[in-house]
């Protein structure tokens, strides 16, 4: 069979998990084309999504998405890229499986939408997987990163399983089975749709990221992490583009080592809040980690 794989990784976790599924479906003889779309300027810059798609992507009969949850969604930058989706034809495949690392307090309605929007693509889900890793927020501003010492095995066992799924699709038609993607009910997609609007947590309520000229060495280390090209390095000065605005991930404020990289806002208000979400939902999800549908 033919895969493809798009996967976008703001800072790293669902990439690892991205390659095990590449490692793995290789392994097991399949072909993999495989696609990350960090750091992309044409999409992310200039918005060439379908362009982009279009010039990239080749034949295949399953296409994998990957992505991490962000404000219990789909990082929005998946959505843009699952809705530029053309339809199934002889090179698109009529198949598509999304999966998503989260940060072990809610994996919310990102695999919902995921589903939701690829099927409006025309395609069939007939299965999903949610990973549950380390919660990347945290370690910019918390005593340590939230489920930093989660083992990778964890995760290989439902990459496996995953891959075992998709193998025993080829030469046969599957079903859709987007409805097992919606596990975490009515009370989780009014949670996610009314409090946690993505954006306008970006917006307003993740801590801001700002850059202390007096600190900056001007070394560039801050661009090269940045996903989505927000920060970029143009004659010796980081600067901000407006033409991508910042996500959040805070690569920047972990990887500056002048420390000029600084978070704004009441740091505390944002710690204190991080602080009750883990202690009322962190690691409550059950099962943390999934291939859906699940096998009884
Ligand atoms: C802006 C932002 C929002 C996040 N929102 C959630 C969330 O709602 N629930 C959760 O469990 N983890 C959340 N996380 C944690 C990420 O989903 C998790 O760390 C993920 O594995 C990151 O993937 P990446 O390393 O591929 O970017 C969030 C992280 C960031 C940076």
């Amino acid at each position: 069979m033919r895969i493809a794989i798009i996967q976008f990784s703001p800072s790293g976790n669902t990439l690892k998990v991205s390659e095990m599924l590449k490692n793995e479906l290789e392994q097991k003889g399949q072909d993999v084309q495989f696609i990350d779309i960090t750091r992309e300027k044409q999409l992310f810059i200039d918005r060439e999504w379908s362009s982009f798609l279009a010039e990239k992507v080749v034949r295949h009969d399953v296409l994998l998405i990957g992505s991490p949850v962000y404000a219990h969604h789909l990082q929005y930058h998946m959505k843009d890229l699952l809705q530029a989706l053309p339809k199934p034809d002889q090179t698109w495949g009529k198949y598509a499986v999304p999966y998503v690392t989260y940060g072990g307090i809610s994996s919310g309605i990102a695999l919902k939408e995921a589903a939701g929007l690829l099927r409006k693509s025309g395609r069939k889900v007939p299965a999903g997987m949610k990973i549950s890793t380390s919660h990347r927020m945290t370690r910019a501003f918390m005593e340590k990163e939230f489920n930093r010492d989660l083992v990778p095995e964890l995760s290989l066992q439902s990459v496996r399983e995953l891959v075992n799924r998709i193998m025993q699709m080829e030469g046969r038609e599957s079903k859709s089975n987007h409805k097992s993607l919606d596990y975490n009910g009515l009370v989780t997609t009014l949670k996610a749709n009314i409090i946690f609007k993505e954006k306008l947590w970006h917006e307003k309520r993740y801590p801001k990221v700002s850059i202390d000229r007096s600190l900056c060495i001007a070394c560039g280390k801050c661009s090269k992490v940045c996903p989505v090209l927000h920060l970029c390095f143009r004659d010796k000065l980081v600067t901000e583009s407006s033409d991508s605005s910042c996500i959040h991930c805070l690569n920047c404020v972990t990887e500056c080592p002048q420390k000029a990289v600084k978070l704004m806002g009441d740091l505390e208000k944002g710690r204190s809040f991080m602080k009750k979400m883990i202690e009322k939902n962190g690691n409550r999800e059950q099962p943390a980690t999934a291939v859906y549908p699940l096998v009884h």
